[in-house]
């Protein structure tokens, strides 16, 4: 029988990017926070079990949006811990927030908050990929647009080859005892790693790199939960007709 995976969400983030009052984790889409989308399309996939959701200490938004029924979010179990200083911070205290049956062999996601758009394929993709490597893999695109490195006074000062450059998605998926190690070591050095795969990469890993969809894209501006919101209202009309 295949074992289940519990996911990482961090949702501490304060998004100053995003440019609102409340964190984008917490608006309104559709009638519900975005993070319960979020929630709803990873728990979506039958291998999902649960879920750690890293919140930011005092959080009056998670505490308000009251989510949760018994403990559970779409009857599957959903744990809070508390997010830290920078988003490995945050990963590493729900990592050790995980429940105590998830064994340090067994692969754990972590997840975005900000991802709501995530499609069941992509789960399955990268769940299958990932269990085949000894380290894990991340979702991620190959870069499509030219790329520019701009000077100074926002010249381009050099065109840079983009073949074998991928951006990073998420979730992605590691065993739970590297990870912690991983994140760990990084806070220790100093180093802000601003995924997962970056932290495991420093002590000489190599994740997989699993093709995602585009459409698992973040959201970090206003324009992008347009997009979200649009997409969605689609699905809806389509379910309709
Ligand atoms: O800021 P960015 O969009 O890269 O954040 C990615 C995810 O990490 C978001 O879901 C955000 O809430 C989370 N985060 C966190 N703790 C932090 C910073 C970001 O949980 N200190």
């Amino acid at each position: 029988m295949i074992r289940g995976v519990w996911v990482v969400v961090p949702a501490a983030g304060r998004g100053t990017r995003f440019g609102s009052e409340t964190p984008k984790q917490y608006l309104d889409v559709a009638g519900r926070p975005l993070l319960a989308h979020t929630l709803q399309a990873l728990f979506a996939h039958p291998q999902v079990s649960g879920a750690v959701v890293v919140v930011g200490e005092n959080d009056g938004d998670w505490a308000a949006c009251d989510l949760l029924v018994d403990g559970k979010f779409d009857g599957k179990p959903v744990l809070a811990a508390v997010g830290g200083a920078t988003r490995a911070a945050s990963v590493l205290n729900g990592v050790n927030a995980l429940p105590g049956d998830v064994r340090a062999d067994d692969f754990v996601l972590v997840h975005d908050a900000a991802r709501p758009n995530l499609g069941l394929d992509d789960v399955q993709k990268l769940l299958d990929r990932g269990r085949e490597d000894m380290v894990g893999a991340i979702l991620a695109a190959p870069v499509r647009d030219t790329l520019k490195r701009a000077g100074d006074d926002g010249g381009i000062d050099a065109t840079e080859s983009r073949s074998r450059l991928w951006r990073a998605f998420t979730p992605q998926m590691f065993r739970r005892l590297q990870l912690t190690k991983a994140l760990e070591d990084a806070g220790k050095a100093g180093i802000e790693v601003t995924d997962e795969a970056m932290a495991m990469e420093r002590l000489g890993l190599r994740p997989l790199l699993v093709e995602g969809s585009e459409d698992n894209f973040k959201i970090t501006t206003p324009a992008d939960l347009a997009r979200f919101k649009f997409i969605l209202s689609q699905k809806q009309d389509s379910q309709r007709t």
